[in-house]
């Protein structure tokens, strides 16, 4: 089946999500789309303090898909009267058709500013390579319509990642050492990645990239989510874990399989 060909679904929350054919599985947590990216990357990230503090920060996304992530960046900066500015990068290999964006219920749910127009237009005359829209006066996308291994950042600009493939079982190029190691090197040294994941193959991957690693409490039913960082102070607060370990583990059990 097509990786484009896509439908909507509503989730537990009431919001919409999109289920993906050819990779058969649903964009988000079918217990709550916007209440699982709220808690994944924006309550757990710390995020939510850094856009009140500081002046400026680069933001990756790996997997697009509805825009949702950046919506809720949109609501929670209109909504905490934010003067940050924002570079919100983000990869997708299979961008939505403007039509399909449409339909969704978003705003119903979101205290967006009225002055935002609908997100379907970030969708629309999108090409190959680098796309570059102006989001709000304060925030710009660069969105790169492509493979995850094709996308290339400047060296250590990332403060936040949001990473968001699907699973490792139907996704696996989402969650390979190659990709981690891509991520690593677009990281700034105190950058924070999130991921609603927690598989240890996951987890051992980024461990043998070189990120250092922590779990935290998951969202709508899941058990764990991970952060990672460049820098073991940056997860201070969190449950830490062995790095070493999932490095070897790595090695031992799953680095042929990639
Ligand atoms: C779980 S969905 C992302 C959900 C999204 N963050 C949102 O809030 O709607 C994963 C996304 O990654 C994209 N994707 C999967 N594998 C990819 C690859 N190898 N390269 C680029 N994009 C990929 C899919 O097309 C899909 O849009």
């Amino acid at each position: 089946m097509a990786k484009d060909s896509h439908y909507i679904k509503t989730t537990g929350d009431g919001s919409h999500t999109v289920f993906s054919r050819g990779f058969d599985q649903h964009f988000h947590n079918p217990n709550g789309a916007i209440a699982e990216s709220r808690h994944v990357f924006f309550e757990e990230s710390g995020l939510l303090t850094a856009i009140q503090s500081k002046s400026h920060l680069n933001i990756a996304e790996t997997g697009f898909g509805t825009g949702l992530n950046l919506l809720l960046l949109c609501e929670y900066m209109n909504k905490l009267n934010c003067r940050v500015t924002i570079r919100y990068f983000a990869a997708e290999g299979y961008p939505l058709q403007p039509e399909v964006v449409e339909q969704l219920n978003y705003h119903h749910y979101l205290d967006l500013s009225e002055q935002l127009p609908h997100p379907s237009g970030w969708f629309k005359n999108l090409k190959s390579g680098w796309n570059l829209k102006t989001i709000t006066p304060r925030i710009k996308l660069l969105l790169f319509v492509g493979e995850f291994d094709e996308w290339q950042m400047e060296p250590e600009s990332i403060d936040y990642f949001f990473h968001d493939p699907f699973s490792i079982d139907v996704n696996p190029e989402g969650w390979t050492k190659s990709l981690f190691s891509r991520l690593r090197s677009f990281a700034r040294h105190d950058a924070l990645l999130a991921t609603y994941a927690a598989a240890t193959r996951a987890r051992a991957a980024m461990a043998a990239a070189g990120w250092q690693l922590a779990g935290a409490p998951g969202a709508m039913g899941k058990r764990e989510m991970t952060v990672a960082s460049p820098d073991e102070k940056q997860l201070k607060g969190f449950k830490m874990l062995n790095t070493q370990r999932l490095k070897e583990r790595y090695y031992q059990e799953f680095a042929d399989k990639e």
